[in-house]
């Protein structure tokens, strides 16, 4: 099949791949002239584990291509895939510039029939809002309206997006066009090879499926980084109490960690935008408030750990701070705790020497006009002259660092972890000071 993918970003350059990976022929859009000039020239702009393969394979197979054309990216394909960003807009609202901009364009320049998905995570109503927006385009060229529009969320996690593109859970189609669905159902039948994966529901329901599912995954974080902070003041270890009801499979063991707070592109715009949605409706939602409350003081806890060592003195102390990813396996920097802690350091009066293994160039464009922070090119160069350091992210070069060496080059031989990394007891025993979350300090 022909697809147009229109935003290639994480969420369209891995659908593109995967789809053109499948044998189908895939044109992504974009209106980054630059990110579509680094895709011609094999560069992949974002770091996603198995994505540069993917792509460089598909584009030589004579399957995957970019173009910044809109009028090429609405004639090429019947379906065309809206995965354009939706940030938060003043109001917590998602702000649907860009998915009303690519429906537009579509409108502009489509011939025949086409299915319009939105990919994007968007508010209920926004298929109705792209439609319009459609017609609009095509009254002014005084055509028909051989158009659906379909509400396709999209599910994956980023760091293991490729993968989970490959083998979804689920595949939501919100559609009432029995065409529309039959065309979705052939797209993503290798998807599924083994068992059904697609839902067919109504668009509303399928649009409010996505963020039900994003702010129920951000309440099992909040709930778990509240219980931590009891567990702390009360003397219980949150790891024992999360592996004791992660054991109950009406609970699980997943999204059960406790940390410095949730972020990236997705969890804090979407539990804005749900938000909004709900006080719109007047039917506002107290529970998924609340985990917004309690994900913002949590993103400073950190902080006033380190702030509590040193006597609430910071001025003239360098904290190395490890992983500024908002999780690991990904370059995405969108929220990330780590901005808040480096930020409450900086406030302090503390410098800080922070290290990424694929967040780094984007967080020297981030501080490039700071001189309180130096985004270094190791985990060990990050330790140099620091007084101690805090961890962000998990990722795997993290877990087991050589701690004789780290012990020697801080100042004062204390982690602050954000991430519960590491065997209290066995860190102890090597004569550091440890800092976890929700466990005895
Ligand atoms: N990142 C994730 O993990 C994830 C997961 C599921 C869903 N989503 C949702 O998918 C959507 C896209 O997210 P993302 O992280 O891929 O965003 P992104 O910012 O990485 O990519 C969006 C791309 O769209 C392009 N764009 C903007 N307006 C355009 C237009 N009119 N025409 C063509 N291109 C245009 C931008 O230049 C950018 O390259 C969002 O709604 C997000 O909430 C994201």
């Amino acid at each position: 099949m022909k697809v147009s993918i229109i935003g290639t970003g994480y969420v369209g350059l891995v659908t593109g791949a995967c789809l053109a990976d499948m044998g189908n022929h895939v044109m992504c859009l974009d209106v980054d002239e630059r990110k579509i000039a680094r895709l011609r020239q094999g560069e992949i702009p974002i770091h996603e584990p198995g994505l540069d393969v993917l792509v460089r394979n598909n584009v030589a197979a004579g399957r995957l291509f970019f173009t910044t054309d809109p009028r090429e990216g609405a004639t090429y394909a019947p379906i065309q895939m809206i995965a354009v960003g939706t940030p938060p807009g003043e109001d917590g609202s998602a702000d649907l510039q860009h998915v009303i901009a690519a429906a537009r364009a579509i409108g502009r320049h489509m011939e025949g029939y086409k299915v319009i998905v939105t990919k994007s995570t968007v508010p209920v109503g926004t298929a109705d809002k792209v439609k319009h927006a459609v017609i609009d385009e095509q009254k002014s060229r005084h055509l028909g309206n051989d158009f659906t529009v379909v509400s396709n969320p999209e599910f994956l996690k980023e760091g293991a997006a490729v993968e989970d593109f490959m083998r979804p859970d689920r595949i939501i189609v919100g559609a009432d066009d029995a065409r529309a669905i039959a065309m979705l159902r052939s797209l993503y039948a290798p998807f599924q090879r083994n068992r059904e994966r697609i839902i067919v529901m109504s668009v509303r329901s399928a649009e409010l499926t996505k963020y039900a599912a994003n702010a129920m995954l951000a309440t099992r974080i909040s709930f778990m980084n509240e219980i931590a902070n009891l567990a702390e003041a009360i003397g219980a270890d949150i790891e024992e109490v999360r592996r004791g009801i992660g054991s109950d499979p009406r609970i699980g063991y997943q999204f059960l960690y406790p940390g410095a707070g949730f972020g990236g592109s997705c969890f804090p715009k979407d539990v804005k935008a749900l938000q909004r949605t709900a006080q719109e409706a007047a039917r506002p939602l107290r529970v998924v408030t609340a985990v917004e409350q309690v994900n913002e003081a949590q993103k400073h806890v950190l902080a006033d750990k380190i702030r509590t060592r040193f006597n609430d003195n910071l001025r003239g102390k360098c904290i190395a701070v490890w992983g500024l990813a908002f999780k690991a396996n990904t370059d995405d920097m969108r929220e990330a705790p780590s901005l808040a802690l480096i930020d409450d350091l900086v406030a302090a009066g503390a410098t800080v020497r922070a290290y990424d293994p694929a967040a780094g160039a984007e967080a020297k464009k981030l501080f490039a006009e700071s001189r309180s922070v130096s985004v270094v090119s190791s985990a060990l160069g990050a330790l140099e002259g620091a007084d101690a350091l805090a961890i962000v992210t998990e990722w795997q070069e993290f877990r087991s660092p050589d701690f004789a060496a780290l012990k020697k080059a801080l100042k004062t031989p204390a982690i602050f972890d954000g991430r519960n990394l590491y065997d209290p007891a066995a860190l102890r025993a090597q004569g550091l000071e440890y800092y976890p979350i929700g466990r005895k300090q």
